[in-house]
């Protein structure tokens, strides 16, 4: 467990996940049954982005902080989110502060360190329930929730070989267990083969109606570095395809290289 999100947090990669996640748990929130979200891979919530690990990458000045002056309108949402959070939020910090008083979070997060933090942020919280315990574990023991509607964020540190395998299964095990789950899955875009294997894994995995939504900085041709980032979403809510779009363009108009290859797409590897 060598990877910690600090180092992190607020790049591109958490840009794309983040504003495609709040308009994911928005859209649930069109009908007024309570929702259920299960963070598979929390961290530890809130980041400080002007001291310690952010400053020595670096990362997020060419992330959330090219956003925050005077956000396009696609982005609006996400952009007064971090603001009012104050700390850059992670996902469970963000998923916190749109449920509404009757929808509940499930967080589960392996670190030892980051757990304690992550507990004592939702210290208190009978909304929240932080897990230490495995993610992919999870995905059977947790589903289906009690609410049967709700949103599952699968988001792997993908430091090992075989983590886009773990991912087709772990979408494969949730899937069998809350088939009527919205499930969003984010994967790092270094070069082209593991993402096209992945691609084609979830194809042929029988699970219906997916679509993923992908930024490109640059062609993926280096395997070293991470040339974009995705989002699988399996059940996607009403309009995700059309309201993707402009979120990534807004997103490579403020982030993007100008190298020859960035872009994005939203592509549907499954139909309904
Ligand atoms: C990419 S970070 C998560 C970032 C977070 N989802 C966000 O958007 O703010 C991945 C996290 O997963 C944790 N982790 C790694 N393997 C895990 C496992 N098998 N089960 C649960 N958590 C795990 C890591 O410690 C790390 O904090």
């Amino acid at each position: 467990m060598n990877y910690r999100h600090a180092f992190h947090a607020g790049n591109f990669g958490d840009c794309v996940k983040h504003a495609l996640l709040i308009w994911l748990i928005r859209a649930l929130h069109r009908k007024p049954a309570p929702i259920a979200i299960l963070d598979t891979h929390a961290g530890i919530g809130r980041y400080d982005l002007t001291t310690g690990p952010a400053t020595r990458t670096g990362e997020a000045s060419r992330g959330i902080l090219r956003l925050m002056d005077d956000p396009p309108e696609a982005l609006s949402d996400y952009v007064t989110l971090v603001r009012d959070l104050g700390l850059y939020p992670g996902s469970p910090a963000i998923a916190r502060a749109l449920l509404r008083p009757r929808d509940r979070l499930m967080c589960c997060e392996l670190h030892p360190e980051d757990v304690v933090a992550l507990k004592h942020l939702f210290a208190g919280d009978g909304q929240v329930a932080v897990h230490r315990r495995d993610a992919w574990e999870a995905l059977g023991a947790l589903l289906p929730p009690a609410e049967r509607r709700g949103l599952v964020l699968i988001d792997p540190p993908f430091e090992a070989a075989d983590e886009f395998d773990k991912l087709a299964a772990g979408l494969r095990l949730g899937h069998s267990r809350f088939s009527g789950g919205v499930f969003a899955a984010w994967y790092p875009i270094k070069h082209r083969a593991p993402v096209r294997a992945f691609h084609i894994a979830m194809r042929e995995s029988g699970i219906r109606d997916i679509v993923v939504a992908e930024l490109f900085l640059r062609e993926p041709l280096d395997a070293a570095r991470l040339n974009g980032a995705g989002l699988l979403v399996v059940n996607p809510p009403y309009r995700f395809e059309a309201q993707a779009a402009p979120i990534l363009a807004a997103l490579l108009e403020r982030l993007g290289t100008r190298e020859p290859g960035e872009g994005f797409v939203v592509e549907r590897l499954a139909d309904e």
